[in-house]
């Protein structure tokens, strides 16, 4: 199929899960007292979510494969990813096990994180269909530590895409047991678009600055970009090193999912062939615009409301 002919844009493949967000924390935890949150809320969680729905959100034709329980949750996903125009009819639905689940503590610019991997453990290989996958022009795939059922596969899966003509990108995202053991000289080359952040970046090439992880990886990577907060993002184009600064944000609500905004806004010129440059500064302020509302998917309720916080808070058309 050509490209031009393709039905959808992007598939994500990855993680689904609900996010229960405490904001507003009276201190912290502690065995055997306990603290008052005075804010709550219940929403659609998971970096590869975040992703899909925001990036539906920006326009592009977006679907999806992973797998949830047959709960609840299970609804409260789906119904969000609908509600956004996510192909969801490959998603996988487990009648044994359930659906995630994140308890979010979240303080300031920073949060601490609970999850409970349920249905997102369960995704394997053999389950995705590769037939609807080369109906999309590229595929994402975020939090392989988060889904042992397809980390072990992980490069056959990047490796298969490519000779399905998509073009391809990663967010490791965490690892929860910190191990990074990831086989990036086999896996990267098949890998046209490289998304961790900072900190994962380090652990990941064990180097202890961002410029000699570059250098110990890029013989064998395409574009590398790695996210660092407020602090902006840096970027390897296969030749040079870009520096690209945040967009300042006088008011953060908060920082959840802004990573994955920041990725939907990347791969969102990516697809159209934009230049590197152009895409590091569209995914700043799509990560940008992610902390002026509340939650992974608050800034992209719709294409207006997007548009209507970028110019009134960044002074910028798009
Ligand atoms: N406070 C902020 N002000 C302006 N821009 C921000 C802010 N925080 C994040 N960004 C933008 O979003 C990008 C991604 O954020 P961040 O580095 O937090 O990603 P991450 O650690 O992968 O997040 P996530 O928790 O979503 O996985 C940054 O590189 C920056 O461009
Ligand atoms: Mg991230």
């Amino acid at each position: 199929m050509s490209a031009s002919k393709k039905k959808l844009d992007v598939i994500v493949i990855g993680e689904l899960n609900v996010d229960i967000i405490l904001s507003s924390i009276d201190g912290f935890p502690s065995i055997g007292k306990e603290i008052l949150a005075n804010y709550m809320s219940v929403t659609l969680g998971s970096s590869s979510a975040i992703f899909a729905s925001n990036l539906s959100s920006l326009g592009t034709i977006v679907g999806f494969i992973g797998k949830v329980g047959d709960d609840i949750f299970a609804k409260l996903v789906l119904d969000s990813l609908q509600s956004k125009n996510v192909d969801t009819s490959h998603i996988l639905r487990s009648a044994s096990v359930p659906t995630g689940a994140t308890i979010v503590l979240n303080y300031d610019q920073d949060r601490a994180n609970i999850t409970f991997p349920g249905a997102m453990n369960d995704l394997q290989i053999e389950n995705i269909d590769f037939a609807f996958l080369s109906t999309a022009r590229h595929m994402h795939f975020s939090s392989c530590f988060m889904q042992p059922g397809i980390k072990n596969d992980i490069t056959e899966l990047f490796r298969k895409a490519k000779e399905l003509g998509l073009t391809t990108s990663l967010d490791t995202q965490w690892d929860p047991e910190e191990k990074w053991d990831l086989p990036l000289e086999n896996l990267l080359p098949w890998v046209d678009v490289f998304l961790p952040n900072f900190q994962e970046f380090k652990f990941l090439t064990r180097a202890d600055t961002i410029e000699e992880g570059i250098k110990k990886i890029k013989q064998f990577a395409n574009y590398i970009i790695i996210k660092n907060g407020s602090n902006g993002s840096i970027g390897w184009d296969g030749e040079n090193i870009i520096y690209q600064p945040a967009f300042k944000n006088d008011k953060v609500v908060d920082c959840i999912g802004a990573g994955d905004s920041f990725n939907a806004g990347y791969i969102m010129d990516y697809i159209k062939n934009k230049p590197f440059k152009k895409c590091l500064e569209t995914g700043s302020l799509i990560g940008a615009i992610n902390t002026t509302r509340a939650g992974g998917t608050g800034a992209f309720e719709n294409i207006t409301l997007i548009r209507e916080i970028s110019r009134e808070r960044f002074n910028l058309i798009f």
